[in-house]
């Protein structure tokens, strides 16, 4: 049985490769894609991280391949449906971060309303004391949270919501009204949510019917001076939209642990300048974008780490090894439909 690990920390290798004795088990540094088959060509079992592109061309390339494992919750990274037509099996994790996030989303949220960067950044840069306008902020209390999704996340934002003395509403296309009723809370239609809040909150997944979910139509319905947090994939916002919706004062201030194109951003050196790795116009535009954003001293981009604290690694790696252990000894977990 071989097993490659994509970008799995030097650190942290010990820990996989202690719990597979017997197993041909390799590491590779970086991600799996279209250029690194090659690398890990006899593998029955691959494990990779969301920055991993599997698609048609990488499953293709590994003939032996009979098992995905992925140390994340989100997949879209992954051809799920074409895996299953060759008979390969997916597992992800499905719950480990729920309050992780939870309380990321929030710190997004505190930053935004409180301008805690941009006043730090001030003081660090100029070491002045004074404090300016631009340094005032807004109570949470009685205002509106929209929160898109109320699955393992999006209720443990709720929950937080609830302490702060927020009013919260949710969409969700599976409300969960018993929630609902104990945390006291209504759900509302999706234009409801978006043309009420004051917060709005996304942690619906990536799906193909979920692309562009905030797209110019609905921006344009938001109330002047919302902030919007993304915590779930980059995706779901049409990142033109919300350039737009920066420039035009709509959204007063946007928090993205997560951005369209940004697995391109990682590789953007190589992509502007490799002949043989060409990028679709459409990356270039939404990498440009992207760049924008990163300049507006309004939004606040951070790389993908919500999910990173050391308890919730701590129970991706040890779901991860379950999930391998599983399909070794046939008896398979958190499989992915
Ligand atoms: P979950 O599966 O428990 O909940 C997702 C909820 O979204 C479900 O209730 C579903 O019905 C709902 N939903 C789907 N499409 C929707 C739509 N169009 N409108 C409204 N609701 C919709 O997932 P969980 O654990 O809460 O995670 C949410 C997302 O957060 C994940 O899919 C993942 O992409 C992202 N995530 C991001 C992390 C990060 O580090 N930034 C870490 C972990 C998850």
């Amino acid at each position: 049985m071989k097993i490659t690990f994509f970008g799995v920390e030097k650190v942290d290798q010990s820990f996989f490769s202690q719990s597979f004795n017997g197993a041909d088990i390799s590491f590779i540094e970086g991600k799996l894609d279209e250029n690194n088959t090659e690398k890990a060509k006899d593998s029955d079992v691959v494990c990779v991280f969301v920055n991993s592109v599997v698609n048609k061309k990488v499953i293709d390339a590994l003939p032996n391949l009979k098992f995905i494992a992925t140390r994340a919750t989100g997949y879209n990274n992954i051809d799920c449906e074409y895996a299953q037509t060759k008979g390969i099996k997916v597992s992800n994790v499905p719950a480990y971060g729920s309050h992780t996030v939870a309380e990321f989303a929030f710190g997004l949220i505190l930053n935004l309303s409180r301008n805690i960067l941009k006043a730090n950044n001030y003081i660090k840069e100029k070491s002045d004391f004074n404090y300016f306008l631009e340094m005032e902020g807004f109570d949470l209390v009685d205002k509106t949270l929209g929160i898109i999704g109320t699955g393992k996340i999006g209720k443990n934002v709720l929950k937080i919501a609830k302490g702060f003395g927020i009013n919260v509403i949710a969409y969700d296309l599976y409300p969960d009204l018993v929630f609902a009723k104990e945390n006291n809370f209504q759900y509302k239609t999706f234009e409801e949510v978006i043309s009420q809040s004051d917060i709005i909150t996304l942690h619906a997944p990536s799906t193909k019917e979920n692309v562009h979910l905030i797209n110019k139509n609905n921006i344009s319905t938001m109330k002047k001076g919302v902030l919007l947090v993304n915590t779930a994939r980059g995706e779901l916002i049409d990142t033109d939209a919300l350039v737009w919706g920066l420039k035009e004062g709509i959204i007063a201030g946007a928090g993205l642990d997560v951005l369209e194109g940004e697995n391109e951003l990682k590789d953007e050196m190589e992509l502007l300048t490799s002949s043989s790795r060409l990028a679709r116009t459409n990356d270039y535009k939404t990498m440009l974008e992207d760049h924008v954003l990163m300049e507006m001293p309004n939004v606040i981009i951070t790389p993908h780490i919500a999910f990173y604290t050391r308890e919730a690694v701590s129970e991706i790696f040890k779901t991860t090894i379950a999930n391998i252990k599983g399909f070794i000894d046939n008896n398979p977990i958190n499989l992915v439909k």
